[in-house]
């Protein structure tokens, strides 16, 4: 048993210090692959031994705990916000404050990255990780440990023998995985977040901390709030004792002896924050010697002793003609901004996405003023900024409307969501939505409907649901503007082809939430028909690897919905019931669900290992993706160790292969 101790002990201790060395200082010593077989060895031994699990390892970072809902905690020190300033002028007139305050020069500066993200502030005792609560109202913020723990670059414990301390740094979400979480929900008809910082708050917020630890979030400590008994003299020597606790620190901070070098820092950074993997809105210039940050105080809202200086935003400057309240697929109402004409990156943008009500609370956009719009990594322009020194006399704030702008019906904002909704399933803006999302190149793929052409339909009155489209009354059809004979008979035959395209696409076209893609094609394989998937049960549809319990009560709720009923009626009415031989429920083949890749040379012929994956009902393929469940590698493998590493798919090497088979019942 001792042995089993040492053992995990030496383990947690090599991990922490690969974690390290991967996440904080990039610079890797061993593979990947060995790495995921050092956390396999200390899953399995924790397994096998549950009561020597303890809350700081290693394997912890997972997530698990699914909270009802987010205790509130009171900050022991409130976590005060900063004051701002937009120019060299209002940052010397900080420093002269300081000066002044503190009846000579301090002793010297320092100015740091300000990462645009959340705040967050952890509590260690005795050295581990005991609690992590956000900032919340500066007063009292959210308890979100499990969340935090989730993230790699905040250590569960803290190799120095300090009774309690509390660390604070920012949450933020790296651009490249913004990015593509925005995209994966607009792919799953889920609202994008605006920008990176709203999906951090949301994601740091999640009650299912095994979702959060998808989002791959990452925490960069700013400052020590308070260590008892320990204090230090100064925040530079805070920031040096965190780095070597094992955080990320600031990348690149500086001490200054004056307010020059704060300049040089902020000129410098300018140019470089481009090359940066996150985003930054500033720098933070704050007082070094802790003892004149105390003498310096603060204001009711602000330290005296720090200060941000804001970047001005980048893009190009327009006015905004008017605001209007766009109604999406899923009744969503989107503010959006109706721009002056303006170049951006190649085109010509006039309108720009305000996301939400939150987000124009935030901007405090109004019609008149004058913005700067960005197009960023995404697709879509936003409104990044608002000159406020040049807004009209009059300006008025700008409110989202309470009640649908094109049905009428009063919205409705669901909890914990900032999204507002018209509930009426049949506003015309809906409904037009819903037939372009069901006709579009993601959906049933029927060409020949553009926007126009369905708002015109959806007038004349010759169109209402997705199932209407196969009640086209072609000769009123074929004497609209626009119109004749020979479109007429396109679209009929668009139609009548659609009949048979494959179930997925039909799922995916009924815009059931979260159903994908992705989702579509395993409910398609796994029930063949939309009957068949109507009648299943949240358990049996949750039974099905890759469905989470977000989508099968999704889909449950569809069916059950006497909208999603009568659509599928309709549907099936009319000839478009797509089917599929089903996979075969109840006793699934071993390895259903499972996709394999395999690289590099294993003791038997890659084909024969194929061959019998694939009799287990796996499926194998060439290429990795986010799909593929295990990467197999043997020696000498190729650049798919490097791919499964970077999406995160698991490996396995032959020894971890033929343990899974043999759990699985397989034979080898
Ligand atoms: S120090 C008393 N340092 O900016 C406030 N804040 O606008 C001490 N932030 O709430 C904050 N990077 O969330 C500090 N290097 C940094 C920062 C930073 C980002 C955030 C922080 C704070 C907000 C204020």
């Amino acid at each position: 048993m001792s042995d089993v101790r040492e053992r995990i002990q030496w383990l947690r201790n090599e991990i922490r210090r690969h974690e390290y060395l991967y996440y904080v200082l990039a610079k890797p010593e061993i593979s990947d692959f060995a790495f995921d077989q050092l956390m396999a060895e200390l899953k399995a031994l924790e397994a096998a031994h549950p009561e020597l699990v303890t809350p700081d390892s290693p394997t912890q970072r997972v997530g698990g705990a699914v909270l009802d809902e987010l205790p509130q905690v009171r900050h022991e020190i409130p976590m005060l916000s900063l004051d701002n300033s937009y120019n060299e002028g209002e940052l010397e007139e900080w420093y002269g404050r300081v000066v002044r305050g503190l009846g000579r020069k301090p002793e010297a500066l320092v100015a740091e990255l300000k990462i645009d993200g959340v705040s967050l502030s952890l509590i260690y005792e005795g050295g581990v990780l005991m609690r992590a609560v956000t900032r919340g109202n500066g007063e009292v913020g959210e308890e979100v440990t499990p969340n935090a723990k989730t993230i790699p670059t905040i250590p569960l414990r803290l190799p120095a023998d300090v009774a309690l301390v509390e660390v604070r740094g920012e949450v933020y979400m790296p651009r490249p995985v913004f990015l593509e979480l925005n995209r994966k929900r607009r792919e799953e008809g889920e609202e994008p977040f605006a920008n990176p910082r709203n999906a951090t708050a949301g994601s740091i917020r999640l009650l299912d901390s095994r979702q959060c630890a998808r989002r791959g979030l990452r925490f960069f400590a700013y400052q020590i709030a308070r260590m008892p008994g320990k204090e230090l003299r100064y925040h530079s020597q805070a920031l040096e004792l965190l780095a070597q606790w094992g955080f990320a620190t600031n990348p690149g901070w500086r001490r200054c002896r004056d307010v020059s070098g704060v300049h040089e820092f902020v000129e410098e950074w300018g140019q470089k924050r481009k090359a940066l993997a996150f985003d930054i809105d500033g720098v933070v210039v704050k007082v070094d010697s802790i003892a004149e940050q105390q003498a310096l105080g603060a204001t009711s809202k602000f330290p005296r002793w720090a200060v941000a200086y804001k970047y001005p935003p980048e893009g190009e400057r327009t006015r905004v003609k008017n605001i209007v309240v766009q109604v999406g697929r899923t009744g969503t109402l989107t503010p959006v901004a109706e721009l002056e004409p303006v170049r951006l990156a190649g085109t010509t943008v006039t309108r720009a996405t305000l996301h939400n009500a939150d987000e124009v609370a935030r901007l405090d956009v109004r019609v008149g003023d004058t913005v700067w719009v960005e197009k960023g990594g995404d697709v879509i322009p936003k409104v990044v900024a608002v000159d406020i020194s040049v807004r009209p006399a009059g300006a008025v704030p700008f409110s989202m409307p309470d009640r649908c702008p094109v049905c009428g019906t009063p919205v409705v904002r669901e909890a914990g969501e900032v999204a507002i909704r018209c509930p009426n399933s049949s506003c015309p803006a809906v409904q037009k939505a819903r037939l372009l999302h069901f006709c579009s190149r993601a959906g049933m793929d029927i060409q020949g409907l553009g926007e126009q052409r369905v708002e015109q339909l959806l007038q004349a009155g010759l169109l209402s649901d997705p199932a209407s489209l196969w009640d086209l009354d072609w000769e009123k059809l074929a004497a609209l503007p626009g119109w004749g004979e020979k479109s007429a008979q396109n679209l009929k035959k668009q139609l009548q082809d659609a009949k048979t395209r494959p179930l997925w696409r039909l799922l995916v076209a009924l815009g059931i939430r979260h159903v994908g893609e992705r989702a579509a094609k395993l409910l398609a394989s796994r029930f063949g028909s939309l009957s068949a998937l109507s009648q299943a049960s949240q358990e049996e549809l949750e039974a099905i690897e890759g469905i989470g319990p977000t989508i099968a009560q999704s889909v449950v709720g569809f069916f059950a919905s006497r909208q999603g009923a009568e659509l599928v009626r309709r549907l099936r009415a009319r000839g478009v019931d797509p089917r599929e031989i089903p996979e075969g429920p109840a006793t699934p083949a071993p390895l259903a669900g499972l996709a394999f890749v395999i690289t590099g040379t294993l003791s038997r012929p890659r084909e024969q290992v194929a061959a019998l994956l694939e009799a287990a009902g796996a499926h194998v393929s060439d290429s990795v993706s986010r799909k593929t469940s295990y990467l197999i590698v043997g020696e000498n493998p190729g650049s798919k160790l490097a791919k499964a590493k970077n999406l995160g798919v698991p490996t396995l090497d032959e020894a971890g292969l033929q343990r899974l088979l043999s759990e699985k019942g397989v034979a080898w």
